[in-house]
């Protein structure tokens, strides 16, 4: 899979996106051989830089955080297609340099009118941004060519405000044309998850109410919000990666097979476990949200959120968020799925545990199974990307006598072949025109459907609970899931 004669324009290139992710996923793909060879990268941004600026500051992103080796050949060949057009989203005139330029790389670098747009742009600049894509013909293929626009998240912040963008979108790229970034589904042990289910016998047949007890999802970040503060406060943990990342993973966890892995046949699926979504009757008891307060991390003292760089004193945003759902349908009919997501927590990671019922009999002493919890299935999504298995077994000895143990599978163990980063897989298929791991529109708004409720009960009721930096997030956490008897996993 190499991609054919292509560019791409970067709109919001000076920004932390681009310069830790999207560059150095460019270099490295044309490191693996994955680009053309006359690969074009576009810079837009306000900066009065010339081309070598905008190469030096590209290669600097390289330096600090592409994946593979740094190779001169392959620099040097790369960055005869950088380009970088100064202004704003609103002035016309650079976008009709824009254009000019597009039209100069398909001379120079044989891009043949193939254009992809990336917008790493706030959210306000967004709909300018495309209006000026369309008024200056940027949009518009010329024959056997193709436009995309790729979209990053925050796709709104709301069901309301989503439907809003998607029109802004829709005017301008026809629904093929458009690939919306969950950076999630570009990550290796995230497609595993399909591969886990479909292509194996041994877990499918437990994969159901009839024998799983629950599903826990956990996306726990040690960092805090750095400098993000004007993006997050507002937004807080749910909207910020539970909307998209956590649902997705839920999707994933809890979809039938798809007829194929078309984007066709994988939505259809992924559309159906995001319609039967059902919430707590009471959302008091089924969610929580919360905030860190200063604490320890990491043998570092960690600044409380309301104290961080342009945060509000009385902020009531959450920098934790978990809520129990169930999915209404034949499989999953009364299997509480927990999903929980914080900032400053005790350690990074990212997993997806599905936790089996007891064993009906116990055939066993009482006290020898003390130790015996129930058996888990762990997807380790990151960063020990691999899969536990948790089981009974007895313990060495002259006593029948049980305890848990696990058995792992580790990527790093199993696979010489490197994982690629989910910016390179994902980049490099919107130069691809393929589109399963990109969500759709109805997903965005099914997932805006799930989350609107909680919202607007959080904003109605009370502030955050409190929980310190460097633990496991608040006690009510632990409590919503003591009054069902379970527990978290401490990951
Ligand atoms: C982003 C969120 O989507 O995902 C960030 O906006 C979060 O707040 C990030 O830190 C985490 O991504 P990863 O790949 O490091 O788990």
């Amino acid at each position: 899979r190499i991609a054919g004669p292509s560019g791409l324009v970067i709109f919001g290139v000076t920004g932390d996106l681009s310069r830790k992710k999207l560059m150095p996923a460019i270099y490295d793909l044309a490191n693996r051989g994955l680009l053309p060879p006359g690969f074009a990268l576009t810079g837009f941004a306000r900066r009065d830089w010339e081309n070598q600026d905008f190469a030096q500051v590209v290669y600097e992103a390289v330096k600090e955080h592409a994946r593979t080796p740094f190779r001169e050949e392959v620099w040097q060949q790369l960055s005869e297609g950088f380009r970088f057009v100064q202004g704003e989203f609103d002035d016309g005139k650079a976008f009709d340099q824009l254009r000019q330029t597009i039209d100069e790389l398909d001379e120079q670098q044989g891009t043949q009118g193939n254009h992809a747009f990336y917008l790493s742009v706030p959210p306000k600049a967004f709909p300018e941004v495309v209006r000026q894509l369309k008024e200056h013909g940027l949009a518009d293929p010329k024959a056997d060519s193709w436009r995309r626009v790729v979209i990053e998240k925050p796709f709104g912040h709301d069901l309301k405000s989503a439907r809003e963008l998607n029109k802004v979108v829709d005017d301008v790229f026809p629904p093929e044309s458009v690939f919306r970034i969950d950076h999630y589904l570009g990550k290796e042990t995230v497609q595993n998850i399909m591969a886990l289910r479909f292509a194996n016998t041994m877990f499918e047949p437990l994969w159901n109410r009839s024998y799983v007890d629950h599903v826990q999802i956990t996306m726990a970040e040690d960092i805090g919000i750095g400098g993000r503060a004007g993006y997050y406060d507002g937004i807080g943990a749910a909207r910020d990666v539970i909307q998209n990342h956590l649902l997705q993973l839920l999707a994933l966890t809890a979809m039938e097979e798809p007829v194929s892995f078309d984007a066709d046949a994988l939505v259809a699926e992924k559309l159906k476990v995001l319609g039967s979504v059902k919430l707590p009757d009471d959302l008091s008891r089924g969610t929580v949200r919360a905030q860190y307060t200063r604490g320890w991390q990491g043998g570092e003292l960690a600044k409380g959120y309301l104290e961080e760089d342009g945060i509000p004193p009385d902020s009531r945003t959450d920098t934790y968020a978990a809520i129990k759902l169930e999915i209404a349908n034949r499989r999953w009919a009364g299997v509480p799925f927990y999903l929980r997501a914080g900032k400053r927590l005790g350690r990074r990671v990212t997993e997806i545990a599905v936790v089996f019922q007891r064993a009906p009999h116990l055939p066993f002493d009482a006290t020898a199974t003390e130790e015996l919890g129930q058996n888990a299935l762990v997807i380790r999504v990151q960063p020990d990307e691999g899969m536990t298995v948790r089981f009974g077994s007895k313990v060495p000895g002259t006593a029948m006598e049980v305890r848990d143990v696990n058995m792992d599978f580790a990527y790093g163990e199993s696979f010489t072949e490197s994982s690629p980063e989910a910016y390179e897989r994902l980049l490099l298929d919107v130069l691809l025109g393929d589109a399963p791991l990109f969500p759709r529109h109805e997903e965005v708004e099914l997932s805006w459907k799930i989350l609107d409720p909680i919202e607007e009960h959080w904003a109605q009721h009370g502030k955050p609970e409190p929980y310190v930096s460097g633990t496991w997030g608040p006690d009510a956490a632990d409590e919503m899931l003591a009054r069902d008897g379970r527990s978290w996993r401490r990951p």
